[in-house]
């Protein structure tokens, strides 16, 4: 079957937004993405028909349960994990880092190390931090080569006897550049490293296998790849699921509670405490139906497509006067990079920029990106972001090129 964006985007009713009386562009999918009819039908019919909650054994209940249940095996499966039991739902990637953290407490003692990257998301860098004030580890970054990419020899230097957690984005959400994991997370193996892995920006443009990753852990946000917010997943092998310490207590994840202790279920419902985001959960199964359904169908012509706005854009883009790029490969090869693009125009302000993008109705990213240690490292003012997804087109590209240029020029003026 043959791609045709115009098409999918029919599945996507806020596409034909206007704002401002403008058409919507949407170039903001790495912040969040739309969300298909099949997903938003699913919210509405959920409390139309299926509202309840789990446990309580009557039919709306039971129902729920076993829904809930189907999810996690469309997860597994998404995700390739061996079992079900590995795939714990939380509220997003930032809620899987936080908990992830916080359970390998027991895990390191004074003077070990955790090891992160300097392109990391603020999610996957202060839960680290706080963990390594409490047990008295050391925090270390490897470091970035001048393109943005992954220094590996840096990461070689630094992983060592003393390094037990490997704490790691798969994408940069500033970049766009896709991290060598197999390769980094053989090493760490090799070391007897844990890998923790942020898979946030991958998991709505990668085939995702966490068993042939051999990762440890590897945690996503729902509403990245088309779900609703509030639902995250953190995938765990079952034997270091099992040793992670506890981190939200209460409902659903007690057995026995006396009292001065409680005993706790087993996984995955252990670390999942409290009353859960019952409709986010059924939105991202239809989310994870959709995404299949689409690979399925078209096949690699997705991946495909995506490569093609990334190129087109970035070529487009090059051609404007004093525009930098942020995050290219060596050789300008594409194929390593998602269609992120983070640019900075010399002598103008980013928030300028997306301020008047936005009257034109051209949804970007202005700021740090939650990646302020990136910014850091390469001295770089706050910049501007597209992220594109299958539902974009190069006729909306050649639009934000145009408006871009026009209002470069006005800010030009004013500076
Ligand atoms: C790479 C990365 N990690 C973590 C997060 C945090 O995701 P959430 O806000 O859905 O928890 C984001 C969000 O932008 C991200 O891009």
């Amino acid at each position: 079957m043959l791609f045709e964006v115009n098409k999918i985007r029919q599945d996507f009713p806020i596409l034909k937004t206007q704002i401002y009386g403008k058409n919507l562009v949407y170039f903001d999918n790495a912040a969040t993405t739309q969300k298909p009819q099949i997903v938003i039908d699913s919210c509405v019919n959920f409390y139309q028909t299926q509202n309840a909650s789990t446990h309580s054994f009557h039919f709306l209940s039971n129902n729920l349960t076993n829904q809930i249940e189907e999810v996690r095996l469309k997860v597994k499966n998404f995700v390739n994990a061996k079992e079900v039991r590995e795939i714990i739902f939380c509220k997003g990637a930032t809620e899987g880092l936080n908990l992830l953290a916080n359970g390998l407490e027991n895990q390191l003692q004074k003077n070990d190390e955790v090891l992160i990257t300097q392109m990391e998301h603020h999610a996957n860098i202060i839960p680290w931090q706080i963990l390594a004030k409490k047990t008295g580890a050391k925090l270390k970054y490897i470091k970035l080569k001048p393109t943005g990419e992954l220094d590996l020899l840096d990461f070689e230097k630094k992983l060592n006897s003393r390094t037990k957690i490997l704490a790691i984005t798969h994408i940069s959400n500033v970049l766009g550049l896709i991290n060598p994991l197999k390769q980094i997370i053989k090493k760490a193996r090799q070391n007897g490293t844990l890998v923790v892995v942020d898979g946030t920006q991958a998991a709505a443009h990668l085939k995702i296998d966490v068993q042939n990753l051999d990762v440890d852990f590897y945690v996503f946000s729902g509403h990245k790849m088309y779900a609703p917010t509030g639902i995250g997943v953190i995938f765990g092998k079952a034997k270091l699921l099992e040793n992670l310490e506890i981190y939200q207590t209460g409902g659903e994840m007690v057995d026995e509670v006396d009292f001065e202790t409680a005993t706790f279920v087993d996984i995955p419902n252990r670390f999942e405490a409290g009353t859960q985001n019952f409709e986010a959960i059924i939105g991202f199964g239809k989310s994870i139906d959709y995404l299949q359904d689409l690979r399925q169908k078209f096949n690699q012509q997705i991946e495909s497509y995506e490569q093609e706005l990334l190129e087109y854009a970035t070529n487009q883009m090059q051609k404007i006067p004093n525009l930098k790029i942020y995050g290219q490969n060596s050789n300008s090869n594409l194929s390593t990079k998602i269609p992120i693009i983070s640019f900075l125009i010399q002598g103008i302000d980013s928030l300028d920029l997306a301020i008047l993008l936005d009257l034109e109705g051209i949804a970007l990213r202005s700021g740090s990106h939650c990646a302020q240690i990136l910014l850091k490292e390469f001295t770089i003012l706050p910049t501007c972001r597209i992220s594109l997804t299958f539902y974009n087109t190069k006729e909306e590209i050649d639009r934000f090129i145009y408006i871009l240029t026009q209002s470069i020029s006005k800010l030009q003026k004013f500076s």
